[in-house]
């Protein structure tokens, strides 16, 4: 229920449950296991995993035998007390998902099972990174969700500690993985068919590893991976700004399958939003990574995140972030209401005062001018032939019309610089590369068709 992070680790439970003899279900109301990868990163993520739980407790007033699980980063920061408001019998941290198979065994036989990564404050725990990476390295490389598609973790947790961010205390401190893992990961991926891989970090961008004084940088990684033979694409996020060197920039110019996006959020244009966030760049830094981006990366599609409402944001702040969007000319934004997490430095510290509603407005406000640019950012493709990944039927819709030609279907794909494309062909199409000519586009995106 939260960031690709999360999803790559459901999906590595998946992989370790089945190999423990689970099955998976198509119905959750026929399981007898029920587990929640949950996010806490605002209060409404947390709030759909609490409607989740009503309907197990319901299922279970009801008669059905069922163990119910909470995994992820709300099992940490909730933890135990998880077990005394809801119906809940395993809460399992993002750092022990590899004990899952013996605390549903645990579960099942009536008692309950919790594991909580030790806090920032403790001293690590070297065997439980230890065998994290073996839970990685162990994934089956040929049952990943998509066929053509798959995500690489490069580093684990985060160190930066943005001040409204609930994300440090739950993944605990930011560890690189060792190279010789990642390739070996990517090169099992890649001979299994898997095409394009997108490499993940909370700050991606800040990969580092050190060995007998041997350096090597996120940049020298991406040159690392990328020449292996069937990896078509290679993308990456989520990048911090601070961490943006040219070194990055001059291999995306450079390495032909490294794909020209970058998503770098911002979260404010305005300085003074910036320093209380503890994101420690300026907006003169951010603007002159756009800058060095657009001039040394041709063709480079940026996206971004915003918070809306952070404590005293004033109105010049809000049309500090206004003015952003319209610089960096994003393809798209993803903009977020400020939500206080519990024990993060602004929660303590600062107080929530941007009401409700004029975050509502301001939310709004962001999303309009972000729709603006993105659709001029999304015209300027017209006319133009893209390489798309088809993903499969398009979602529908009222805008789309229907297919013209019988046994065709309206199909979604990607292109290099992750626009959505969606245009009718063939649904056997799916999970391959097509040349697609683009002829419209809205805010979000591009329409064309096969040539
Ligand atoms: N690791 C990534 C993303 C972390 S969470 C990064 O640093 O870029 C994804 C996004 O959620 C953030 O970029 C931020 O825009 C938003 N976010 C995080 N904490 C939030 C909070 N307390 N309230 C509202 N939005 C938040
Ligand atoms: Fe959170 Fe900031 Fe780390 Fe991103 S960089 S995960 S926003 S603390
Ligand atoms: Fe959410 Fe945890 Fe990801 S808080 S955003 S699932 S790292």
């Amino acid at each position: 229920m939260g960031c690709q992070m999360n999803r790559l680790d459901s999906e590595l439970v998946v992989s370790s449950l089945r190999a423990a003899g689970h099955e998976m279900v198509a119905d959750s109301r026929e399981a007898e296991v029920v587990l929640f990868n949950t996010c806490s990163v605002r209060r409404q993520a947390e709030n759909k995993v609490y409607s989740r739980l009503g309907a197990e407790a319901q299922r279970r007033a009801a008669g059905k035998r069922v163990v119910v699980g909470v995994l992820g980063c709300m099992a940490q920061r909730e933890g135990e007390e998880l077990m005394r408001k809801y119906c809940v019998d395993l809460v399992c941290a993002p750092g022990q998902l590899d004990s899952l198979p013996a605390m549903i065994q645990q579960a099942a036989a009536g008692a309950n099972a919790v594991k909580l990564d030790p806090s920032r404050k403790q001293p690590r725990d070297e065997g439980a990174d230890e065998r994290l990476e073996q839970l990685d390295l162990g994934r089956d490389a040929a049952a990943t969700p998509s066929p053509v598609q798959a995500y690489v973790r490069v580093s684990r947790g985060c160190d930066k500690f943005c001040s409204y961010c609930i994300v440090p205390f739950v993944r605990g401190s930011e560890i690189s993985r060792e190279p010789a893992h990642i390739l070996e990961e990517v090169r099992r991926l890649v001979d299994a068919g898997r095409s394009e891989l997108t490499l993940l970090g909370q700050t991606v961008n800040s990969y580092r590893w050190q060995d007998n004084g041997a350096k090597v940088r996120f940049s020298d990684l991406l040159a690392m991976l990328s020449p292996l033979a069937g990896l078509r694409r290679l993308r990456f996020v989520t990048s911090h700004p601070l961490d943006f060197g040219d070194d990055i920039l001059q291999a995306m110019r450079d390495l032909p399958n490294l794909c020209r996006y970058i998503h770098v959020p911002a979260q404010s244009g305005s300085d003074a939003m910036l320093a209380k966030m503890n994101r420690k760049y300026t907006r003169a830094q951010y603007d002159d990574l756009i800058d060095r981006a657009r001039a040394i990366v041709p063709g480079v599609v940026l996206a971004g995140d915003f918070i809306v409402g952070f404590p005293g944001e004033t109105e010049d702040d809000h049309t500090a972030s206004r003015e952003l969007i319209r610089r960096s000319g994003y393809k798209n934004s993803f903009i977020f209401k400020y939500s206080p997490r519990p024990g993060t430095a602004a929660a303590k510290t600062l107080v929530d005062d941007v009401t409700v509603s004029v975050k509502r407005f301001r939310n709004n406000d962001l999303l309009a001018v972000q729709n603006e640019v993105g659709l001029a950012h999304h015209q300027s493709y017209i006319g133009q032939t893209i390489e798309v990944l088809v993903e499969g039927p398009s979602p529908r819709t009222s805008k789309q019309p229907t297919p013209a030609v019988p046994g065709q279907a309206q199909l979604m794909g990607r292109s290099r610089g992750d626009h959505g494309v969606v245009f009718d062909g063939p649904a056997s199409l799916a999970h391959q590369y097509v040349e697609v000519q683009i002829t419209g586009a809205t805010a979000l995106t591009l329409f064309g068709r096969t040539c």
